[in-house]
């Protein structure tokens, strides 16, 4: 039997840039889709995969996020008073319990790969999972949880793999693929941000992983990577060198980057078109629009 995976590390230390002003106060994991925010979905999705550890790698400004975890005490009884169950119901979904939650400051912006081994001793000696909650990803099965269905025949190191445009290829770690063997392939070697000429493939790492402890041993001696970071993609990549496993899975969903302000407006439409009290208000006002569009054309 292999051991279950119940640990997830969800790198959260990053500055978020890309939406500023908004998160020079607002953690980017705190921003929402309709209403609720990026980190739960991803939280909803280690749940569903039966992970019980949630370990969040932080950084300085990020304490909004240990907030939107904890019990509101006050909140909850204004709304036991008011008869708001249905609301109380909704709090219930972001509630953690004691020590089921462990936040690890990342003290320098170092890269994903040091973010990752910032949680090392937390993970000790079992594989686990890693989940960047900038990447959403709407499926009817959540990703994670066909991951771990994979990971159950392959053991190994699992990355979640999308083919994309080569032209956006040089955005991602790109798997260089041994054997296509369907949903997964098996990896020969990883590069990350590659140029245009050097991909390997079309083949794209996407934010979820379910890695072997010995990763965390290839961070120890990692150096410095793509764009001067240390990277996650070279240690999984140093893993297939020492002769452990590497495959790619093919997930079934819709995958929005919310880490670009485009995907983030896409995976909002998204969501909200999926909501029954949304849908049709929102469908009307797209359709409108586009019409205004067509007709000024
Ligand atoms: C990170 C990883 C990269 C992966 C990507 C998926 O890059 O380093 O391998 O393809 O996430 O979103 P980032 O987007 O943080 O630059």
């Amino acid at each position: 039997m292999r051991k279950k995976v119940t640990k997830a590390i969800f790198p959260v230390a990053g500055l978020g840039t890309r939406f500023l002003p908004a998160t020079k106060s607002v953690p980017k994991e705190i921003m929402t889709l309709v209403d609720r925010p990026l980190v739960q979905y991803a939280i909803d999705e280690a749940r569903a995969a039966g992970i019980k550890e949630f370990i969040f790698v932080t950084s300085r400004g990020k304490g909004a996020l240990e907030d939107y975890f904890d019990h509101a005490p006050a909140l909850e009884q204004e709304l036991r008073r008011k008869n708001k169950t249905k609301l109380l119901e909704i709090l219930k979904s972001t509630n953690m319990d004691s020590g089921e939650i462990a936040y690890v400051r990342q003290h320098k912006a170092l890269g994903l790969g040091h973010a990752v081994w910032c949680a090392r001793r937390l993970i000790a000696n079992e594989p686990f999972a890693v989940i960047l909650p900038d990447d959403v990803i709407a499926a009817e099965k959540p990703c994670l949880q066909q991951m771990v269905e994979a990971y159950e025949e392959t053991g190994g190191n699992i990355v979640a793999a999308m083919e994309v445009p080569p032209e956006k290829a040089g955005a991602y770690g790109v798997l260089d693929v041994a054997e296509d063997m369907g949903p997964v392939v098996s990896v020969k070697g990883m590069v990350e941000k590659p140029k245009a000429e050097e991909a390997p493939s079309n083949l794209a790492v996407i934010g979820r992983y379910i890695l072997t402890p010995s990763v965390l041993q290839n961070l120890n001696r990692m150096k410095q990577g793509a764009g001067g970071e240390i990277q996650l993609t070279d240690a999984i990549a140093a893993d297939i060198e020492a002769g452990n496993p590497v495959f790619g899975y093919r997930f079934r969903g819709q995958r929005f980057d919310c880490g670009s302000k485009a995907g983030f407006l896409q995976a909002t439409v998204a969501f909200a078109l999926a909501r029954d009290d949304l849908r049709e208000e929102l469908w009307q006002y797209l359709n409108e629009i586009v019409q205004v569009d067509k007709a000024a054309q």
